[in-house]
């Protein structure tokens, strides 16, 4: 059904006509665009726009396709231009003029902004489980991981020993704000635009505030002319989108380096691997590098989406409607980046021996040399430089390590040297000495695991603003 050819005489041409359709994207809202019409419906009958029994009907054969499209019955013809005039189509064809009633005060443009929230409201909720149990396997590797030993890296050179634990509790703490900031967008999301009509309103008697509460959003939206031109809420989602894939594809790459033969600290299950076509040896963690690649298409997606809406004239254009395929495609990504890099995590194991290892040699306790010389009332910048110097020495005379050093000959750079200072660069105690909030000392790592735990327990979809 096209619900326009009134005004012209010519159609387009079958090429012409499917260009312009986006029934293949839109479709995924057809739960959203019944629900949308069942209480614009009832809502048209409560104000006597449509006669109280023809409000029931439709909202009989609503709820009838309803039920349909959950069973999986209703064939949706992929022919349609969208999902709205196939919906009122087959209304139309079912039931004759009260079909023909149900658009009445409402035009596409606030139509499709309603489904398109309806259904975010939706699947956003579900993509951020999947982000909490994604970060729940993290905290679980964490937890059984927050004494093992590793060395931990800026500029990609070793530089003070860390634990695993530490290391997968960064990667929690900043999923768990990609929760959030999925969240927040949804707090600005939950207007209702139905009543908006194409882009000023209605002279229909609508009661917007009914509409809005039976669909379960907090209000109607301010502004019709806003309500159809306002993408925010899909720029915000993608925005969300695009950095929570940044962020996968940063550990995916931490795991790309763990497990090549030069560091082998990750040993990925042989399920969550691939081999080569040519070379018998490989087992190549092509998971990773794949989700590492899908946030090109996140970060290209709100690039889109930015593009599209710059410059755009108020209030509604066709242009718009590329909105949905570009957060579709960031949403499905980062829904399966998360359950791939989850699987991958929680099947992985670690090679302790090899990542405590890693702690001796490259000088990891420098820093540490330094502070206990700071301890000792030697002034930082002088601590400092003593450190370093004593770090030269024993490269100077083949040492891998400042422990290796005689005492006597660590003297020579500082009387404030003692025997405890074995003992206190060994990696553990380095570790155990970082204590403060935020440290990588075990007990500490616990309390931060603790805190993330108990935020996705007392529930992602309250968090605000
Ligand atoms: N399929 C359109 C979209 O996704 C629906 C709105 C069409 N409105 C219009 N005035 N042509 O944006």
């Amino acid at each position: 059904m096209i619900l326009w050819h009134g005004r012209l005489e010519e159609k387009p041409e079958a090429e012409a006509f499917a260009f312009q359709a986006s029934i293949e994207t839109d479709q995924r809202l057809a739960l959203e665009d019944l629900r949308g019409s069942r209480a614009h419906a009832a809502m048209l009958g409560k104000q006597g726009i449509l006669p109280p029994d023809t409000a029931a009907r439709l909202d009989r054969e609503l709820a009838g396709l309803e039920e349909e499209l959950k069973q999986g019955t209703l064939v949706i013809d992929r022919k349609a231009e969208d999902i709205h005039s196939f919906i009122e189509g087959i209304i139309t064809e079912r039931l004759g003029d009260p079909g023909r009633m149900v658009h009445a005060g409402r035009s596409r443009n606030d139509q499709v902004v309603l489904d398109f929230r309806l259904y975010l409201k939706r699947a956003v909720p579900e993509l951020q489980t999947e982000l909490v149990q994604t970060i729940t396997a993290l905290l679980d590797q964490a937890e059984q991981h927050a004494e093992t030993l590793m060395p931990g890296y800026t500029h990609l050179q070793r530089a003070q020993p860390v634990t695993l634990g530490h290391h997968l509790t960064a990667w929690a703490a900043a999923l768990d704000r990609d929760v959030g900031r999925f969240s927040d967008a949804l707090v600005r999301l939950d207007e209702c635009p139905l009543g908006s009509g194409a882009l000023a309103g209605s002279g229909l008697p609508l009661d917007r505030d009914a509409a809005a509460q039976s669909l379960g959003f907090r209000g109607p939206t301010l502004n019709a002319m806003d309500s159809v031109a306002d993408r925010d809420f899909a720029l915000e989602l993608a925005g969300a989108a695009a950095v929570a894939m940044t962020h996968l594809s940063r550990f995916c790459e931490d795991v790309v380096i763990w497990a090549s033969e030069e560091f082998q600290f990750i040993r990925i299950a042989e399920r969550w691997s691939t081999g080569s076509s040519i070379m018998p040896q490989k087992k190549n963690p092509d998971f990773a590098e794949l989700i590492r690649g899908k946030a090109a298409r996140t970060s290209g997606n709100l690039m889109t989406l930015l593009m599209l809406l710059k410059g755009l004239p108020y209030a509604y254009a066709k242009d718009l409607q590329e909105d949905k395929e570009a957060l579709f495609d960031s949403l499905d990504t980062l829904r399966s980046c998360a359950r791939m890099f989850r699987g991958m995590m929680k099947s992985a194991e670690f090679n302790k021996e090899r990542m405590e290892a890693c702690c001796t040699g490259g000088f990891l306790e420098a820093t540490d040399a330094a502070d206990y010389l700071v301890r000792k009332g030697t002034p930082f910048r002088k601590a400092h430089e003593i450190a370093a110097q004593v770090v030269r020495d024993c490269i100077a005379a083949g040492e891998r390590s400042i422990r290796e050093r005689s005492l006597e000959k660590l003297r020579a750079r500082s009387d404030q040297f003692e025997p405890d200072i074995y003992d206190a660069l060994s990696p553990m105690a380095c570790v155990c000495a970082r204590n403060l909030p935020g440290g990588p000392a075990p007990e500490e790592v616990r309390r931060q695991i603790k805190v993330l735990r108990d935020r996705l327990v007392s529930g992602f979809s309250q968090r605000s603003l």
